[in-house]
């Protein structure tokens, strides 16, 4: 147990007073002890390249391990790092009772300088040349180790274990606890985030990729070089990050340092020695996780987006806000006026002014997204109180709440970033309240309202929704996961997927709809495309893509993605093996059998009721027909074409629209005033049911008698004359079960809205939970429509 002195005498101007030398000790004895005055202020490792101890930072001293060199020495582990630093009079001791204390000031009281508790105490402390600090044991056996508690680095030789971090410093001169973390996650990724965030794949800036399968995984950093994700039991490599090669160009002894910088990337570095003139050293940097500060997701605070250019980063404010310390931009930015919008309260003093950037975007999660273009995205964010910013990329609008986080300078111009700021009215130029709220009134219409309904719902269903995450694939975009949003693909995209829009399933009056394949061949799709931009083709094309991008039903054709490039639009839909009900009922070689006609009919009144009852907004279809039925491969009735859709306010039962829809299946009050309501789908539902019933068009010329054109008033007289067997034919039917079929789709046909029953009734009706009530006798315009 020799003590080796002075190896190396290093001299630190400390004071003004006082050189002071340091003590190489292989073997630290209890009763030692430190002091940044005296000339013991550090113990050294036996080589010297490491030392424990005191290290000034300021006029103030910090305790811990750093490397030893000229010009810099490099700290490389913290003690209490969030403790208040030290003064000249503190002094480090091993007591004699096997104790590493800390006293901070004259005759202030002992402190630990060990987090945990010792299992016994210690009989000695050595400064090893890894830059382990150690305390051992009655028997020799470590019972403390400095590895065993990284900082921001971990050295040659160390591990990050499963479970453990690194936890950046605020500077390099403030070695306390800093803005990023570098976690080995349990389940084996190694993963960087922002401090004050959760373990969120949204958060996550730079991850391993990697994965627990037998056993645990540990970083580990040897002392060639070699930095890679070793299996903790049973040794090999999972994946290696930097492999060791021949990289020791210079003469001398190498020390390899992987750090998590406060800037938030995580770089390797070498030191050396070099020979024959110590303790002077070269560093150099030998592999970064990334390569642009603004890829760290957080390097800015909220409020501000991250730019790199040639002089360097910088965080700037976006437009309306200031720094919330203009000293420190890294902490964000806030807003410089007081204003709030409070929903569902009007204030004339005050106006939304939005202002565009272009070339940012941020990863937030949206609140909403919606297909639109950019123009329609900012009057959309304008008049909705829940949005405060939008980020419009690619044809897609996201709103969103403040605050902005993790914004990004990207310089892509298809990104544009869209700032509401509310000013006074009166410096809103050239509009005068009352035009403003004219222009609010008449623009505003169903789609805003009912998109700022879909807005809380989707915001709901995102909260309800949001998973902790697991693992993070490097190409994973911007955005939320995909099961709650629609996928956005481009034109070109989809014009492969269907072969150049070849093959052509479906036609309506402004779209067409193409057989396609998934690119990775997965599964087909059914392409919609607008054929003819149209101002109605394009609102048909807003209205289905907001009633079915929130649809979620067995009996709903479910919309995958959209595809939105100027007016080049395209919705992407689940493929319908077989086509629609009005091509199986209308065709006596497919024509299915009765029970399956009656399961088809129940189907489509499930779908309805979803529609109707059971989705946040009530929607109202506005546009049931046997064409708009169609049939996926295990022949389950699915409602499509939401083209003239209209979704309801919760308290609202009815809204104006212009006739539409197909003729013979539209409710004959919309022919006399413009409400339309649910009972509207009842109607065309009920004509819908005659024709399962009947399998046959609702109307049709080339039948034998004249009285047989008009479906409704020729199945009406049948079932008033008891001729009921003549609707099927020669089918061999239960005669009381088309009775009541025909009851349901009679009594839904009815021109009094109040006697056409709700869905649900017509559901239990057709289950034989309740009965059917006694049909009314006819008006004259019930069966002639
Ligand atoms: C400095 O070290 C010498 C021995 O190297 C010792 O005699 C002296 O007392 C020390 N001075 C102080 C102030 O501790
Ligand atoms: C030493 O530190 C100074 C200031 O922090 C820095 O400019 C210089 O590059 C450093 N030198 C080395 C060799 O790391
Ligand atoms: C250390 O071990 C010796 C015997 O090897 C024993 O006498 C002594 O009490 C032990 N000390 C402590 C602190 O456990
Ligand atoms: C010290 O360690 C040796 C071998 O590990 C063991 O045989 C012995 O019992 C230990 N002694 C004490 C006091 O722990
Ligand atoms: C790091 O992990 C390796 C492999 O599990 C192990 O051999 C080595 O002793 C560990 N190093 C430290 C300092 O614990
Ligand atoms: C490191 O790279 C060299 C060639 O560059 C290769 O031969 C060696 O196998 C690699 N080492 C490991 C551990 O993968
Ligand atoms: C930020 O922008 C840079 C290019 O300026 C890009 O490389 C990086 O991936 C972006 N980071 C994020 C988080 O979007
Ligand atoms: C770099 O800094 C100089 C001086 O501060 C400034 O004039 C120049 O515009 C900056 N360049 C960039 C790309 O920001
Ligand atoms: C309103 O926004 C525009 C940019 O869209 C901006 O130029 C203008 O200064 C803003 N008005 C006020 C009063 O901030």
């Amino acid at each position: 147990m020799a003590i080796v002195q002075v190896a190396h005498p290093l001299l630190f101007l400390l004071s003004l007073f006082l050189y002071t030398q340091q003590t190489t000790s292989s073997v630290i004895n209890p009763g030692s002890s430190l002091s940044p005055i005296t000339n013991c202020t550090s113990w050294l490792s036996p080589s010297g390249f490491f030392a424990f101890g005191f290290y000034p930072e300021g006029d103030k001293y910090g305790i811990g391990i750093w490397l030893v060199g000229k010009p810099n020495k490099t700290v490389v582990w913290t003690a209490n790092r969030n403790d208040p630093l030290v003064s000249a009079y503190a002094t480090i001791k091993l007591t004699k009772d096997g104790k590493l204390v800390v006293q901070t000031d004259r005759g202030s009281q002992e402190a630990s300088l060990v987090d945990s508790e010792l299992s016994e105490p210690a009989t000695s402390a050595s400064m090893l040349d890894s830059g382990n600090f150690v305390l051992h044991g009655n028997n020799s056996t470590v019972i403390w180790e400095s590895f065993d508690f990284p900082t921001d680095t971990i050295l040659g030789g160390q591990n990050l274990s499963e479970g453990q971090e690194l936890i950046s410093s605020k500077s390099s001169l403030d070695h306390s606890s800093g803005r990023f973390r570098f976690s080995m996650q349990l389940d084996g990724n190694l993963v960087a985030y922002p401090v004050n965030s959760g373990n969120n794949r949204q958060d996550a800036y730079w991850a391993s990729n990697t994965f627990t399968t037998e056993t645990s995984l540990q970083l580990n950093l040897d002392s060639r070089g070699t930095l890679a994700l070793q299996r903790a039991y049973g040794g090999g490599y999972e994946k290696i990050l930097v492999n060791h090669s021949s990289y020791s160009s210079k003469e001398g002894s190498t020390v390899y340092r992987a750090t998590l910088d406060d800037d938030g990337i995580f770089r390797l570095y070498i030191h050396w020695f070099l020979k024959g003139d110590f303790p002077s050293t070269s560093m150099s940097l030998r592999w970064s996780a990334l390569q642009h500060q603004c890829e760290v997701k957080g390097f800015c605070g909220y409020n501000s987006y991250c730019r790199g250019s040639s002089n360097g980063t910088s965080c700037d404010c976006f437009h309306g806000f200031d720094f919330i310390d203009e000293s420190n931009r890294f902490l964000g930015c806030r807003r410089s006026s007081n204003y709030e919008q409070h929903c569902g309260v009007e204030d004339g003093n005050i106006t939304p002014n939005i202002t565009a950037l272009r070339g940012v975007e941020f990863g937030d999660h949206p609140h909403l997204i919606l297909p639109l273009p950019i123009h329609e995205c900012e009057r959309s964010c304008r008049e909705d109180c829940n949005c405060e910013v939008a980020l419009h990329k690619k044809g897609s609008c996201f709103k969103m709440k403040l605050p902005i986080i993790y914004a990004n300078a990207t310089g892509d111009e298809s990104f544009t970033v869209l700032v509401k700021e509310l000013i006074p009215t009166k410096l809103m130029p050239g509009i005068e309240k009352y035009k403003l709220v004219l222009i609010v009134g008449v623009s505003l219409g169903s789609i805003a309202i009912f998109c700022s309904l879909i807005a809380a719902f989707s915001f709901l269903l995102y909260r309800y929704r949001v998973h902790k995450y697991t693992r993070l694939s490097i190409d994973s975009t911007l955005g939320p996961p995909r099961e709650f949003t629609l996928q956005s693909f481009s034109y070109k995209e989809l014009e492969e997927a269907t072969n150049g829009f070849t093959e052509k399933i479906r036609k309506g009056s402004f779209w067409a709809v193409y057989k396609g394949i998934m690119s990775d061949g997965s599964k087909r799709v059914a392409v919609k495309r607008l054929e003819r931009a149209t101002p109605r083709g394009e609102k048909e094309f807003q209205a289905e893509m907001a009633a079915t991008g929130h649809s979620h039903h067995k009996n709903i054709v479910q919309l995958l993605g959209f595809s939105m490039e100027s007016s080049r639009k395209l919705l992407v839909f689940e493929y319908m093996e077989n086509g629609s009900l009005a091509d199986l009922l209308f065709d006596v070689e497919r024509r299915p059998p009765w029970s399956e006609r009656v399961r088809i009919a129940l189907e489509v009144a499930r779908g309805i009721l979803y529609l109707h009852e059971e989705c946040e907004l009530q929607i109202i279809h506005c546009d049931i027909t046997t064409q708009n039925i169609l049939m996926d491969g295990s022949q389950t009735a699915k409602i499509s074409n939401f083209g003239l859709a209209k979704l309801l306010m919760p308290n609202q039962t009815g809204t104006a629209t212009e006739i539409r829809g197909t003729r013979g299946y539209v409710a004959p009050e919309l022919q006399r005033s413009a409400m339309v309501s649910t009972k509207a789908d009842i109607y065309s539902y009920g004509v819908l049911l005659l024709e399962i019933v009947c399998c046959r068009s609702n109307m049709v010329v080339d039948v034998s008698s004249a009285d047989e054109v008009l479906l409704c008033s020729w199945v009406y007289n049948c079932y008033i004359t008891g001729e009921l067997p003549k609707l099927v034919k020669d089918e061999q039917v239960n005669m009381k079960s088309i009775e009541r079929m025909v009851q349901i789709g009679l009594l839904c046909v009815q021109d009094d809205l109040e006697i056409r029953p709700l869905i649900k009734d017509v559901i239990l009706m057709m289950e034989g939970i309740t009965d059917v009530p006694r049909l009314p006798c006819p008006t004259p315009s019930s069966y002639l429509s």
